[in-house]
């Protein structure tokens, strides 16, 4: 079996085309909403990316039959919901945090789930507290043990009036989950609003689910008997589409991300143009997208914070932080979602960046990590010249900035760890790479 490397020679600006297609943290989420349906559901647009030959395997293994339609659409028919199969299930221990999201889902459907350890990216502890706290408030019954959750639903799980102490994605989508089948009215406070979870609800309504989303982060949705099946194509990659902008920006290039939306990238776009990286939308329905470009000059400093929506993503701050370490002064970072997401500028100060990590609070929001003594501001010195190192990838958004920075820096740098992480969330990377010129290789 070859080595999970890629070998990097950097210092060629990206230019040309790339495509992103349905978002992963929308996509994986729809493909559990399956679960929920009479019905077979299709779903358009979904990138070949591990997190969904995961969720394919868990959808499996409960008798749900996954296969393509003449598009390539993924098809998926619920009908034969019959079984836990609790070792095909197990075999995606730790792979994932997808399959928290099919509790409610499969307590539904028949009665009990059987949840195995979560995987995901070790960017904080990532509890799931506000998911067993829920469910036990719709009526589950949870039962935590060394091999994961079992859960049972004695009797039909029952609506709930439940406010979130933080506005999680992961949490929400759990309520809406279950929800949308429990008997009479949930209504869910200090909910998350990311596009994906809009779209996500979009989903379950042509199921025939009744959700009201409301101001101030509320959401209602009143039970229903039963769900049918639904057809959607999901909104675009809004991560992979400002990564590929971050990295026209670092390596002085330009890329067109055909896919891209301009109204789910508002707040990237802003700090993009703020650091003084170019960009032009085109909105034709077809073909449409978003070009990325460094238009020369120096990149300035900027002060960020990231945020729930329609705050920065989380997501986006690795990727422009590569970038950051091209403009001239100081930025600020302040990561106010996860913990532990600075782990990666360790390897980018081995290939030269001027980074400092505090555990103050640097930015205007005092946020819940700052009294605990964990390492969540960043400041970044520029302009540093960045050399080629070998890295190792530790998850999958900080595995793709450390590509943008190998593809930035002078010099032969080798990435390991990429199928196992960057595949997890980006199509096809090695091609993209490959028309956009940068000049890599796989030993
Ligand atoms: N939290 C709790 N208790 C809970 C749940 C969450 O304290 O029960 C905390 C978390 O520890 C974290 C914060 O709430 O500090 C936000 O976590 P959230 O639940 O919103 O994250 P998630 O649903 O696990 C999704 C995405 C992440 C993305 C975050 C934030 C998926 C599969 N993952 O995670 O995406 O960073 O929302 O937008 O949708 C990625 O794609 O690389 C990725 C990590």
């Amino acid at each position: 079996m070859s080595e999970d490397v890629l070998v990097v020679h950097g210092g060629t600006p990206l230019r040309g085309e790339i495509q992103v297609r349905g978002a992963k943290n929308l996509v994986s989420k729809a493909m559990v909403a399956a679960v929920l349906g009479e019905t077979a559901s299709t779903l358009y647009d979904v990138p070949a990316i591990r997190d969904v030959e995961i969720v394919t395997g868990l959808l499996e293994a409960h008798g749900v039959r996954v296969g393509t339609g003449p598009e390539g659409e993924l098809v998926m028919d619920p009908a034969n919901v019959t079984r836990a199969a609790v070792d095909e299930i197990n075999v995606h221990a730790g792979s994932s945090r997808i399959p928290i999201l099919l509790c409610g889902p499969l307590l539904h459907r028949l009665g009990h789930a059987f949840i195995p350890d979560l995987g995901g990216c070790k960017i904080g502890d990532r509890p799931i507290d506000f998911h067993i706290q829920a469910l036990r408030e719709f009526g589950a019954v949870v039962d935590k043990r060394p091999d994961g959750l079992h859960l049972s639903a004695p009797q039909r799980l029952r609506g709930i009036k439940y406010e979130l102490d933080y506005p999680s994605v992961g949490s929400t989508e759990q309520v809406l989950l279950t929800a949308v089948l429990a008997d009479g009215v949930t209504e869910l406070r200090n909910a998350a609003v990311e596009p994906e979870i809009v779209d996500l609800i979009c989903v379950l309504q042509k199921m025939g689910a009744i959700i009201k989303v409301h101001t101030d982060r509320v959401i209602e949705i009143q039970g229903v008997e039963k769900l049918s099946g639904y057809s959607h194509r999901p909104i675009p990659d809004r991560i992979e589409a400002a990564s590929w902008g971050a990295a026209a920006l670092a390596t002085h290039g330009e890329i067109f991300v055909r896919g891209a939306r301009q109204a789910d990238m508002m707040t990237f776009l802003n700090v993009y143009r703020s650091v003084g990286g170019a960009f032009s939308v085109d909105d034709s329905p077809i073909g449409g997208g978003i070009r990325f470009w460094h238009p020369g000059g120096e990149l300035q400093p900027v002060a960020l914070e990231t945020d729930v929506h329609p705050g920065l993503m989380t997501d986006w701050q690795q990727p422009l932080v590569v970038a950051l370490t091209q403009a001239r002064g100081l930025s600020i970072v302040h990561e106010t979602v996860y913990e532990r997401r600075f782990g990666y500028t360790t390897e980018l100060r081995q290939m030269g960046a001027n980074i400092q990590l505090y555990s103050e609070c640097l930015g205007g929001t005092p946020c819940r990590w700052g009294r605990r003594n964990f390492l969540h501001s960043a400041v970044i010195a520029g302009p540093s010249k960045l050399h080629a190192a070998d890295l190792q990838i530790p998850d999958l958004r900080a595995g793709f900035s450390h590509l943008i920075a190998a593809l930035a820096a002078e010099g032969t740098s080798r990435v390991y760890g990429v199928d196992r992480y960057i595949s997890r969330g980006y199509e096809d990377f090695d091609g993209k790479l490959g028309a956009l010129g940068a000049r890599t290789e796989r030993p």
